[in-house]
């Protein structure tokens, strides 16, 4: 369970880039957050992650405290930043010096097939395409068996058809081992096609505008009808925010 209390977060510059977000993500839950450019998405993952703090606030995975990364917290960013000099296994084994050589191994290698990637474990991140170097990003993210993965706009920079392919086996992965996913996205059709609830934003400061739940059994027909009900219901609400948006203090 993830347990967001009063977080605020103004940067060293004085920018006000989070206002008084409150928000419960139950174990094995998967929200998605949107909002406009701006609205705090990114700083709110960065600061769940640990990688940044908080100026008010709290954040708690399991009863724990988060104050630096955490292993029970992993992140996959919109670009893969995988390491050149290491080979796939490399990289998904890079957090794990921990532990012993064959276990390393053995959970790297059952990273890899869960992600499809079984057989490149010997591959350099150069012989990947985009979304192969996207799954190993998220084989990176599954190796330390964390109870709540965050990915930021994790495959915005794909083609529409690999895009959808991704999705799916995110869902895959995610049936079988029921993670808490926090999904960041601008892509209210990839919002709806995941997510139990999705987290409206609302930028300058970046607060919380709406929380819908997605009433949609899975698996999830994009094609119906009233899978398109529950975007035009985010879009409206985004809408909203974007039209009532003050700019930023000059
Ligand atoms: N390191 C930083 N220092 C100062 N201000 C920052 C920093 N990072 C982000 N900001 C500001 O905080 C606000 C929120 O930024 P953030 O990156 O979290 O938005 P976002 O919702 O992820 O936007 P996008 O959709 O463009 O990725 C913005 O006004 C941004 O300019
Ligand atoms: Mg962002």
């Amino acid at each position: 369970m993830l347990s967001i209390r009063n977080i605020g977060k103004t940067y060293p510059n004085g920018t006000a880039a989070l206002r008084e977000i409150t928000l419960d993500v139950g174990a094995g839950e998967i929200v998605a957050v949107v909002g406009g450019s701006g609205s705090g998405k990114s700083t709110l993952l960065r600061l769940i992650s640990g990688l940044d703090h908080p100026t008010s606030g709290t954040i708690d995975v399991d009863g724990t405290r988060i104050v630096a990364p955490h292993p029970a917290v992993g992140i996959v960013f919109q670009e893969p930043r995988l390491l050149p000099w290491l080979t796939v296994e490399g990289n998904v084994g890079f957090g794990l010096a921990h532990l012993s050589r064959p276990e390393r191994r053995h959970r790297v290698h059952q990273a890899l097939k869960r992600v499809g990637l079984a057989d490149y474990a010997l591959r350099w991140p150069r012989e990947l395409s985009g979304g192969q170097s996207q799954r190993v990003a998220i084989a990176r993210a599954l190796v330390a068996r964390p109870s709540v993965i965050l990915l930021d706009e994790p495959f915005s920079a794909l083609d529409a058809f690999t895009r959808v392919e991704l999705q799916d086996h995110l869902l895959e992965i995610w049936a079988d081992t029921r993670p808490t996913l926090v999904l960041v996205t601008h892509d209210i059709e990839e919002a709806v096609a995941l997510a139990s609830r999705v987290v409206v934003l609302r930028p300058f400061p970046g607060r919380v505008a709406q929380v819908s739940d997605v009433k949609l059994a899975r698996p999830r027909d994009r094609l119906s009808h009233s899978f398109d009900d529950e975007k035009r219901a985010i879009l409206s609400a985004l809408d909203t925010t974007l039209a009532r948006r003050a700019p930023p203090a000059a």
